[in-house]
């Protein structure tokens, strides 16, 4: 399967609500900034001059991952990302991530901010591996059960 990665317009949002209609219970868990499932919502966000997104997109244009920076005009903005399933542990997590790090180094935002589950390992190390250092414990669904990060821009 060929997969691309590309931004999102408003005109992905029926796209984007069947992603996130797709995502397994288990991701939801850890990943569920759309939920539920809101094409309204989805329309506003996208079409919104506070974020930008880009979708994982394979040959027949349906979107495999979306990741995103939000919040925008309220800075630090919020990094997000998750991926279908199907397509975990290929590396698209990586690229993907890499787009929108590169979008706010390109950017000059000084800080981007996220929270990641504690039981989530793969995306901390991979948010590591980006610059992301914790700073707190946060709550999400039980106290305490994730983690505040934040990434500074590096020196040019
Ligand atoms: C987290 C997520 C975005 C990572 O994307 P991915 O495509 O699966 O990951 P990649 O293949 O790009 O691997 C990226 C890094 O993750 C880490 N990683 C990958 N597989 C791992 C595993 N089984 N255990 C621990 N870490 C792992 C490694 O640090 C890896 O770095 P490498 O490139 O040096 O090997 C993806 O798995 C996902 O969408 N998960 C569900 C939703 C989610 O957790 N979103 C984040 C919410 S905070």
């Amino acid at each position: 399967m060929d997969y691309s990665i590309r931004p999102l317009t408003a005109a992905d949002t029926a796209a984007l609500a069947d992603f996130y209609r797709s995502l397994r219970p288990e991701t939801v868990y850890v990943f569920g900034p759309f939920q539920p499932v809101d094409e309204a919502v989805l329309v506003t966000f996208l079409a919104g001059s506070h974020q930008v997104s880009w979708g994982l997109v394979n040959a027949a244009d349906e979107i495999e991952g979306h990741v995103f920076l939000r919040a925008l005009n309220e800075p630090p903005p919020e990094f997000g990302i998750g991926l279908r399933e199907r397509v975990h542990g290929q590396g698209w997590g990586r690229r993907m991530m890499a787009a929108a790090v590169d979008w706010a180094d390109e950017h000059d935002l000084p800080t981007v901010r996220l929270s990641v589950f504690k039981i989530n390992s793969r995306a901390r190390a991979l948010y590591e591996s980006f610059g992301f250092v914790t700073l707190r414990d946060h709550t999400c669904h039980e106290p305490d059960d994730s983690l505040y990060c934040e990434r500074q821009r590096p020196p040019r």
